[in-house]
């Protein structure tokens, strides 16, 4: 039997993420993609400086929950940028916060956005930049629509640690038909990967990196919940993670701020 919404509440509660436990469990769960992506954000505004009235741009915002989280928490404006969801649809979600004044959704591919170089105050990503930003040129890229000083600041699922071959328990298939590690599961890389990407570049100064401590099992028990209220579109994954334990998967952080250099292209 399904939850109920104060059993759902209680599940999403977490002491590690006060801002993140206090939205509608059914809200979060009807817009998610993924892992809990609210407690994704919350993560990363620890970390990064947002203050009211800053222009961001959320990249890849899926549902636009996380834009709503910022635009709420934080009172910055925000670029909600998605390729997969119709504005429209975010639009929708954004009146229904209140949020028309500070939450602006955008359809456009992460290779051809429509901004000015330097409009933005910091751009984010939860869960989504290892779809477009593991090629050695996109950083050059997307830093040129910060300003100088501008901060970015990335979540994505990744790797503890490396490993030649996919350790058989993530491609051994769970009891609910669902295999974890499909094609796209390859843009998972580890801390030092991502940290060595950018760290070489003269465009941005990497101020953190940082693995979610107990990342894993905090992905697991938001997929226990995905579990008691599916169906959903892809099938849960806590089973994989429950056998991983931490060993490789988990979620990277990392953070850089923009220098003055400008990009070749800019
Ligand atoms: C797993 S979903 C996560 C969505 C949202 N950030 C969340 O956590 O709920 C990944 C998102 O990345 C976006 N995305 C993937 N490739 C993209 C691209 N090339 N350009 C723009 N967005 C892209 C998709 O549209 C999708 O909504």
């Amino acid at each position: 039997m399904r939850p109920s919404k104060t059993e759902l509440a209680e599940m999403l509660k977490i002491d590690r993420f006060p801002r993140a436990s206090k939205y509608d469990p059914e809200w979060v769960l009807e817009n998610q993609m993924g892992p809990n992506s609210l407690w994704l954000a919350e993560w990363l505004c620890e970390t990064m400086r947002l203050e009211p009235g800053m222009r961001v741009l959320d990249m890849g915002c899926g549902k636009a929950m996380t834009s709503v989280f910022l635009a709420k928490e934080f009172g910055v404006t925000v670029w909600a940028n998605d390729l997969w969801i119709k504005p429209t649809e975010n639009w929708k979600r954004v009146k229904e916060a209140g949020l028309e004044a500070r939450v602006f959704p955008i359809h456009a591919e992460a290779h051809a956005l429509p901004y000015a170089n330097g409009f933005f105050d910091a751009i984010v990503s939860l869960d989504a930049y290892h779809y477009f930003g593991t090629e050695d040129l996109y950083l050059s890229y997307i830093v040129r629509f910060l300003k100088p000083g501008g901060q970015l600041g990335i979540v994505v699922p990744g790797l503890v640690r490396d490993f030649e071959e996919v350790p058989e328990h993530l491609t051994r298939p769970q009891k609910n038909g669902g295999v974890f590690w499909g094609e796209d599961c390859w843009t998972f890389h580890t801390l030092e990967w991502w940290r060595r990407l950018w760290a070489r570049s003269s465009l941005v100064e990497v101020e953190s990196t940082e693995l979610l401590p107990d990342g894993w099992r905090i992905w697991r028990d938001w997929e226990k919940v995905l579990d008691l209220t599916g169906p959903h579109m892809f099938p849960p994954d806590h089973e994989v993670l429950e056998r991983d334990g931490g060993r490789y998967m988990g979620f990277v952080q990392m953070t850089a701020r923009r220098t003055e250099a400008l990009s070749w292209s800019e």
